[in-house]
């Protein structure tokens, strides 16, 4: 491991994707995924990475709410992979080495635009997966103002294509939003956080093997990787001079495993304004911020009264989350300073307001179904560890099947030791409550016992969400109706070394008037 100055990195502020045209009727982009190198710290040679635009991370996608939005995501890419690529399972053996996809995480699209995992592609589209349907997808972006992200999400691989630097960020504003007067500007800045290791040479490194070794697999998949260095906006460890004044950051955890539980050193509240998909109904005053992978937290943060401090944002979460290796005071708990040192501009009108957006309740007497949804962990042929949902891995025939426009209740229960995040495509949900249950017993005779009251949402928690933590020995509760589109999408847990193997399943949305219709091709 290579050691490295913090906070010697200032901020980079992400930059905006031009469109290639915009009229009246569409928006269209252009995104070309390249190879590029990238400096992640001045102290280390440049990076070999994989970017949107041949930048870390991608630019970022701003646009309206019902504005409609084209964007060729083109695959300039190498045909080999620059990290080591695990072919043992899913059939990758027979697939082009180096493939990609891409999905909005948090947008409600038509499935043929939604990134499903078996629709990738290579450089110039040469060859496809058997679901690639387009090459132009478009979104619609008929939902609330939200902070959204996009990424790869090749199937089998979408743990490296992150790790190289495919994700970006991809803002929805609207009306409500504006008139909210929230900081904007430069005092509105998205913060993707991720956690990356090096090789002395600079080289970004990813492990070829679990701790151990796998006999007759290399290399081989782990159960989960954590980085050595936090990597903010493609700097390790920055800094960020700003004003004594309220700032609005999107905040966004895009590593592939590690949780961050984060608080200011000295303290400083944190106001959440919003949740992965919007506002929240009222602002939520934190003295400490959770984020699984793939969770985004809306928040103001204000500086006023902090002249000349130093803040540290702290991170104390274990990985494993909760009960893992604890983080490295020095390295991995700490993510970046904000240095109070920049002289005000002009008075600050921005305001934290009392109200956002009503949030309202998804009414439990409307549920046509409830499923219980169980974690599972078991070994491979080769004694690995597989994640699974209720048993079943990507290959198995869909078994959530809902209709359109039905309200569903899930249960996600989990009898094991490490929280997962649980993600849903084209839906946004609530969280109902979590309840703990009695693990020993349920894991001897699959018999629920629950050993305490179920627990409302923490307050943060109660806006809309489309990643759920589900902690060990709790059920995790989410309401949540389906639509408005119909067809073949995904739920996965967003730990992406488990989604990779094999923690995803394939949902398809039914409608009444078309009866069942297969969603995913029945190819094997
Ligand atoms: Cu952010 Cu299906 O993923
Ligand atoms: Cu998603
Ligand atoms: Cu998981």
């Amino acid at each position: 491991m290579v050691s490295l100055t913090k906070y010697r990195e200032r901020l980079p502020i992400l930059g905006k994707l031009k469109p290639v045209f915009k009229s009246k009727q569409a928006t269209y982009y252009e995104v070309r995924m390249r190879e590029a190198y990238h400096s992640f710290h001045s102290e280390m040679p440049t990076t070999r990475i994989w970017g949107y635009e041949g930048m870390y991370p991608g630019p970022v996608i701003e646009v309206r709410r019902n504005e409609k939005v084209l964007i060729k995501w083109d695959n300039q890419l190498p045909q080999k992979h620059f990290l080591p690529v695990d072919k043992s399972f899913h059939g990758l053996m027979d697939l082009p080495e180096v493939r990609t996809v891409v999905h909005v995480h948090g947008a409600k699209v038509r499935p043929e635009s939604d990134g499903y995992p078996e629709a990738w592609y290579t450089k110039d589209f040469e060859q496809t997966g058997p679901h690639f349907e387009r090459e132009i997808y478009c979104y619609t972006n008929r939902q609330a103002a939200a902070t959204l992200w996009y990424h790869d999400h090749a199937l089998g691989i979408t743990r490296l294509n992150v790790y190289t630097g495919l994700a970006g960020f991809y803002l929805i504003r609207d009306s409500l939003e504006q008139k909210l007067n929230l900081p904007r500007g430069s005092y509105e800045i998205p913060l993707m956080i991720q956690d990356r290791s090096f090789n002395p040479d600079g080289s970004l490194f990813y492990p070829h093997q679990p701790p151990g070794g796998i006999p007759g697999v290399e290399p081989s998949i782990t159960p989960g990787v954590d980085g050595e260095t936090i990597v903010v906006n493609g700097k390790v460890w920055p800094y960020l001079p700003v004003e004594p004044r309220k700032y609005r950051f999107r905040l966004l955890n895009a590593s592939n495993h590690r949780f961050y539980r984060m608080r200011f050193d000295p303290v400083l509240p944190i106001y959440q304004i919003g949740t992965d998909g919007g506002f929240l109904a009222a602002p939520v005053k934190l003295w400490e911020l959770m984020l699984a992978p793939g969770e985004r937290a809306d928040v103001i943060v204000d500086f006023s009264g902090c002249q000349g401090k130093h803040l540290v944002l702290r991170n104390d979460a274990p990985s494993p989350f909760p009960n893992g290796t604890p983080v490295n005071p020095e390295t991995t708990g700490e993510i970046m300073e904000f240095r109070v040192v920049l002289p005000l501009k002009g008075e600050d009108t921005s305001c934290i307001p009392k109200e956002l957006s009503p949030v309202i309740p998804l009414d439990e007497s409307r549920v046509k179904v409830r499923r219980d949804l169980r974690m599972m962990i078991q070994r491979d042929e080769y004694g690995r560890l597989i994640f699974l949902l209720n048993g079943k891995g990507w290959h198995d025939p869909a078994t959530e099947e809902p209709y359109r426009g039905e309200v569903e209740v899930w249960n996600l229960i989990n009898p094991g030791f490490a929280s997962h995040p649980i993600h849903l495509h084209q839906i946004q949900f609530q969280i109902l409550n979590r309840q703990p249950f009695d693990v020993a017993r349920f894991n001897q005779t699959q018999e629920l016992v629950f050993t305490g009251p179920a627990v409302p949402p923490a307050p943060n928690e109660r806006g809309w969400k489309d990643t759920v933590r589900t902690n060990p020995g709790e059920v995790t509760r989410i309401i949540f109706q389906f639509g408005p589109f119909t067809g073949p999408y995904v739920w996965h847990c967003h730990l992406l070394e488990h989604e990779d193997y094999d923690m995803m399943r394939p949902m398809n949305v039914l409608s009444k008037k078309d009866g069942k219709k297969p969603g995913r091709l029945e190819i094997r």
